[in-house]
């Protein structure tokens, strides 16, 4: 189903259009680093985000809008993407989270600012967290700048709570992570 944003864009949004969530693969990654890069203060290198993708413990997921995968069977036919110049799919955000034992703790999370308050981030945490239960995991965990308002609200939205505050946790600038937790089993 189409997702149809319920805010109203500001003119440097830009409207979202078939909006689904697929596993991470490489040839996302340039787009993945520029999103991290222009996201956060100490951005993940590269050979992290190849490190998760290849390991089984972790999920990695990307949004992407456009045409939706062969499976959803919208697709147009081979020859139809090639005669429209901007069918391919366009990453707009991405999640990563570890699953420990009985827990899924979440590592990044990240949306293109111009497509932020869409919904993207709440459909990536969604997909996060029911791939997570089907592993079996009975918690969900993370750490967020204290700072990191709408990270903050995303998370209480799902339920999470405020567990615990890791005293200047970012090094770089002496900043407190709050650490928050949501029970899933
Ligand atoms: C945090 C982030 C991933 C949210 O992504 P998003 O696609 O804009 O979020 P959504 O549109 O799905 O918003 C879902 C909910 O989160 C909260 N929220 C998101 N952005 C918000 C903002 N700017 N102000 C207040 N609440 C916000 C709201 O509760 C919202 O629900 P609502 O739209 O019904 O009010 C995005 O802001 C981002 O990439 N930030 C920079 C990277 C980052 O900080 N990542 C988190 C690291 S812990």
């Amino acid at each position: 189903m189409e997702l149809k944003t319920k805010h109203h864009l500001t003119n440097t949004q830009s409207p979202i259009t078939n909006l689904h969530i697929d596993d991470m693969e490489i040839r996302h990654l340039p787009s993945i680093l520029q999103i991290e890069q222009s996201s956060f203060k100490t951005p993940w290198p590269t050979h992290v985000f190849l490190e998760d993708i290849r390991n089984e413990n972790s999920i990695t997921l990307v949004a992407l809008t456009g045409i939706r995968n062969v499976e959803e069977g919208i697709r147009p036919p081979k020859a139809d993407a090639l005669r429209t110049p901007n069918s391919g799919n366009h990453v707009v955000g991405y999640a990563v989270a570890w699953l420990v034992f009985d827990e899924l703790h979440i590592g990044n999370a990240a949306v293109e600012e111009r497509f932020r308050r869409q919904g993207v981030g709440e459909k990536l945490l969604q997909e996060l967290l029911e791939r997570g239960e089907k592993r079996g995991v009975q918690l969900a965990t993370l750490e967020v700048r204290i700072s990191n308002d709408p990270a903050i609200r995303l998370y209480q939205k799902f339920g999470f709570k405020e567990i615990a505050i890791q005293k200047e946790y970012y090094k770089l600038e002496s900043e407190d992570a709050l650490v928050m937790l949501l029970q899933i089993g």
